[in-house]
Order: C-alpha cells, then sequence, then structure tokens
C-alpha cells in the first residue's frame, strides 16, 4: 500500500503536556497553550527510551506507555545511549518483524550501559514470554499488551531492584486507560477502543498476544474525546483490532456507529476516522453514521485478506467472497462516496492460481483506493501453521508483485477521476520546496498542494485537485474559504 493510505503511521515531534494528554511542541505555528514540558520537569529523573515497531495500536500503546512513565516522574529521551530504561515495543504479526526484535536485542547487548535496563513489550513479548530471558539474558522486563495496566507495578519492582519482571497475563476483562497519555500528533489523537480479537483468523497471532476483545465504556471514550478537544485535537481516530466489534460494556450500550456520531458531535471535532473494521460487523448503520454526519471521515478500512471463498474458509474470516462484496456494493451504494482500503495475503497454504486471480477479479469489482498487501507469514501457535500445501517463496513474491501492480493501476485511475474535485485539507507538513504543503484528505488521500500563502499546520483548507500519482493527489490551494463543519476550537 502506497503513503496514499498510511492511516496514521506518521510519527512526529515529542514535546509538552496538556490536561491528561501530552503533545508535540515543534509545530510552533499553533501558541502553545499547554503549559511546561515534561522533560524539563526533573533534570534528574530516570530516564526513557521507547522505540515502537507494528501496527498503529502498537504505536498508541506507546503513548499509553510512554504516560505511564512520565507520570511516575521518567523522562523520555531520544537516544538508547542516553537512557536508563530501554523499551522496546514490539510486533509480531509476520515473521521478519518479530526477527527484528532479536537482532535490535542483540545490538542492545553490544552497547548497554551498566546499570541500564531493557524491556520488551508487545505482541513479542507476550509470544515468547520468558524464553526471551534465555535468549537475551541482559533483558529485564517483558510485558504483553494486555498486560499494560500492570506496568506501574512492574516499574516499581524494577526500581526496587528485582532483576526480572513479568506481565504476561492475557485473560482479563480489563482495558488499559492512562491518566496521561503522549500522543505525538498535535492534532490527530489516536484511541483505542477496543483492545484484542476475538475473531480467530487461522493465520493470525494477534488473539494469542492481545487477549480477548475488552471495550471501554461509551462514558469514557467520550470524556476523553471531550478533554482532547479542549486540548486543541480536531481529529479523532478510533482504534481496535476489530474496531467495529465495538461493545459498551456499560449499561448504556452504545453501538459503534451511535459511538461514532456522538464523537462527532463533540464541539471542536471536526474528523473522525475508525479502523480497522471486520467485514462480519460491518452493518448499514456505519453506512448511515457516514451518511448524516459530515464529521465523520469518508473512508473505511476493510479487509478482505482473499477473493476466494476456499481461502477464506481455510483463513477463517467467517464470509465468503459474495457476503463481502454485499458490504462493498453497500458502500458503494452510499450517498457519499465512500473511499474504500482494505489487507490482502498471497500464498495462503493451498491457495492455487485459480484462487489467486479470484482475487485479481475481487479487486475489479472492488475497485479499492488503496491496499496493504502481504506475503502469507506463519506464525506460531495459529491453526494455519499445520495446513498441507505451503506455497513456495519464489510464488508468494511472484503474486505479491502482480497484485500490487493491478493494485497500483486502479489507484492511478480512482486519483486521476479526482482531477478538478476541490476537497478539504487538514494542513500537516511543509515542505522544504517554497509554496509546498501536504497534508490529508477526508477520504485519507495524501494531498501535496501549493499555497502562496502562509498556512498553519493543523488547519482545514479546500483544495483543488489538479493531480494525481497512485498514491497521492497534486493540488491548489483554493481561495474560497472553508465552511466550518463544526465549531472549530483552536486555542
Ligand atoms: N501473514 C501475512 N499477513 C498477515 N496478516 C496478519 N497475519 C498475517 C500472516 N500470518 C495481515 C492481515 C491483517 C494485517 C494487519 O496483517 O492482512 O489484516
Ligand atoms: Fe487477526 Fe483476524 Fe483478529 Fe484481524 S480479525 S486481528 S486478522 S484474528
Amino acid at each position: 500500500m502506497g503513503k496514499a493510505f498510511d492511516i496514521g503511521l506518521e510519527r512526529l515531534a515529542r514535546g509538552s503536556v496538556g490536561g491528561g494528554t501530552t503533545r508535540s511542541g515543534e509545530f510552533a505555528e499553533r501558541p502553545a497553550s499547554e503549559g511546561h514540558r515534561y522533560t524539563d520537569l526533573n533534570e534528574s529523573a530516570q530516564t526513557f527510551y521507547l522505540e515502537t515497531f507494528g501496527c498503529q495500536m502498537n504505536e498508541h500503546d506507546s503513548e499509553k506507555v510512554a504516560g505511564v512513565l512520565l507520570a511516575r516522574g521518567y523522562r523520555q529521551v531520544e537516544s538508547a545511549d542516553a537512557a536508563k530504561v530501554v523499551l522496546y515495543n514490539t510486533c509480531s504479526i509476520r515473521e521478519k518483524a518479530a526477527q527484528k526484535v532479536f537482532s535490535r536485542l542483540g545490538e542492545y547487548r553490544v552497547t548497554q550501559r551498566e546499570g541500564q535496563t531493557i524491556g520488551v513489550l508487545g505482541c513479542v513479548a507476550q509470544q515468547e514470554g520468558e524464553k526471551i530471558f534465555s535468549r537475551a539474558p541482559w533483558v529485564s522486563l517483558v510485558c504483553g499488551s494486555a498486560s499494560y495496566r500492570k506496568l506501574p507495578e512492574l516499574l516499581a519492582q524494577l526500581e526496587a531492584g528485582n532483576r526480572r519482571v513479568t506481565g504476561l497475563d492475557t485473560d482479563t476483562d480489563e482495558t488499559f486507560e492512562t491518566e496521561v497519555t503522549r500522543r505525538d500528533n498535535p492534532w490527530r489523537a489516536y484511541l483505542t477502543i477496543i483492545e484484542g480479537c476475538d475473531k480467530a483468523c487461522s493465520y493470525c497471532v494477534v488473539p494469542f498476544t492481545r487477549g480477548p476483545e475488552r471495550s471501554r465504556t461509551s462514558a469514557s471514550i467520550l470524556e476523553e474525546v471531550r478533554q482532547l478537544a479542549d486540548a486543541g485535537y480536531t481529529e479523532v481516530q478510533l482504534l481496535g483490532q476489530t474496531v467495529n466489534s465495538y461493545a459498551d460494556p456499560s449499561a448504556r450500550k452504545m453501538r459503534f456507529s451511535e459511538l461514532l456520531v456522538a464523537v462527532a458531535e463533540v464541539p471542536g471535532i471536526r474528523r473522525v476516522r475508525f479502523t480497522t473494521s471486520h467485514p462480519r460487523d460491518f452493518g448499514k448503520d456505519i453506512v448511515e453514521a457516514i451518511e448524516a454526519v459530515p464529521a465523520i471521515c469518508e473512508h473505511v478500512h476493510l479487509p478482505v485478506q482473499s477473493g476466494s471463498t476456499k481461502v477464506l474458509r481455510g483463513m477463517a474470516r467467517t464470509y465468503t467472497r459474495e457476503e463481502y462484496l454485499e458490504k462493498i456494493a453497500m458502500l458503494r451504494a452510499a450517498k457519499r462516496e465512500i473511499s474504500l482500503t482494505t489487507d490482502l495475503i498471497v500464498g495462503f497454504p493451498g491457495e492455487t492460481e485459480k484462487d489467486f486471480q479470484e482475487t485479481l477479479s475481487l479487486l475489479d469489482v472492488a475497485q479499492y483506493d488503496g491496499a496493504f498487501c502481504f506475503k502469507y507469514s506463519p506464525r506460531p501457535n495459529t491453526p494455519s501453521l499445520k495446513m498441507a500445501d505451503a506455497i513456495p517463496e519464489e510464488e508468494k513474491s511472484r503474486r505479491l508483485a502482480i497484485l500490487l501492480e493491478k493494485q497500483r493501476e486502479i489507484q492511478r485511475a480512482r486519483n486521476e477521476k479526482l482531477v478538478g474535485r476541490e476537497l478539504e485539507v487538514m494542513v500537516e507538513g511543509k515542505s522544504k520546496k517554497e509554496f509546498q504543503w501536504s497534508g490529508h484528505t477526508s477520504s485519507n488521500k495524501v494531498m501535496n498542494f501549493t499555497s502562496r500563502a502562509q498556512e498553519s499546520l493543523g488547519d482545514y483548507v479546500q483544495v483543488k485537485v489538479v493531480g494525481a500519482t497512485p498514491n497521492s493527489l497534486v493540488g491548489e490551494k483554493s481561495e474560497r474559504r472553508v465552511e466550518s463543519r463544526q465549531l472549530t476550537v483552536v486555542s
């Protein structure tokens, strides 16, 4: 998948405090009303360095983990060398990602200083557990995401001189909520509304590494969104491995589509995004919410994984090709034009050339605006590990290349159709080239545009599309003023 749909993968500057949330200080165009910086609080405090790999959920978990450490008086530093505690938030979704962890731990062994503590968090921590101590005896902390709420206790044990501490429990009905979250982007805030996954796709480690589905109460989500809006955030991205399987645990029993509307109605919030949706739980009510409320962004990420019903059955995806295509038809029939992205896996065990051709033909029908495409990677503990008819690596590579090329042409054609249109863009970056800016549209497309005005990062502007590539749009700022969709509070 190209940069056009980097679902918030960008990492921005680090910085200052605002209520229960800390925000970047680098984007100085907007007055920093949030008060002092944590980094100035206590020069002699314990220091930590936190490196994150993997998905947006991991990125956001790291924001919360950093919040826990900051609240304990730790100070965040930019290099492992300068830190007392080095934390590595890991990903094990595919083998390559997991391998990276052990090579990075090998590097730490060489550079580790006297008295420095090294911790492994996230999916590899959960998957490998205490085995990490034998593979990398210089590690002191191993903690999976389902145990993050125990972090203060684990840190206290480390501070008390314990050599090895673990948090590896996945049998939980609690979510990880923090008093302070150290957010990296000053306008777009991520917010996990459902943790874990109950879907048990046969190839996937997530149900093992993140535990069962647990949703936050709608009241606590909405309270946090109000705080975010007060702190100046205008975009909220609701996160979950299967975000639309959200099940409000409170008596209110708010449906996911109702939650979307309620978040969008918080004064100051101009854009609401959500990812990732599971096709099984994707109903008409979500489309109706997008149709009715302009602040809910016109973009849905709906992973299909394969276009073949036979392969989908092997993957335990719980829908057929036809059922998935019905969801697509419902989205395409919406009153607002909704951009659609997906995830695809090639080379699942037993995937024949005919099955692969069905995935290609599904692309023709679905006309995705973006797709993350992966080669199947066998993972520990997963049911598909033992399935017959493994596809050779070269054949997976061949299928992946064909898939990427086809999707690229679809994206080029779809983006070209937007030439001449005027779209709203949140200004997120300034290019080194004079008068060049970039941002995202409501449909989550990257727009690189020209404007002779001194734009303010975080503002919303109208941009006319004058060109297109497969991964981005090229635009010129229109002189027309943007009508505020909602009250915009920027302090
Ligand atoms: N091999 C390849 N891709 C995988 N994904 C999940 N598990 C695997 C695996 N074992 C992909 C799926 C999922 C995305 C986050 O990662 O497409 O939607
Ligand atoms: Fe993994 Fe399937 Fe859950 Fe997605 S829905 S996290 S692919 S088990």
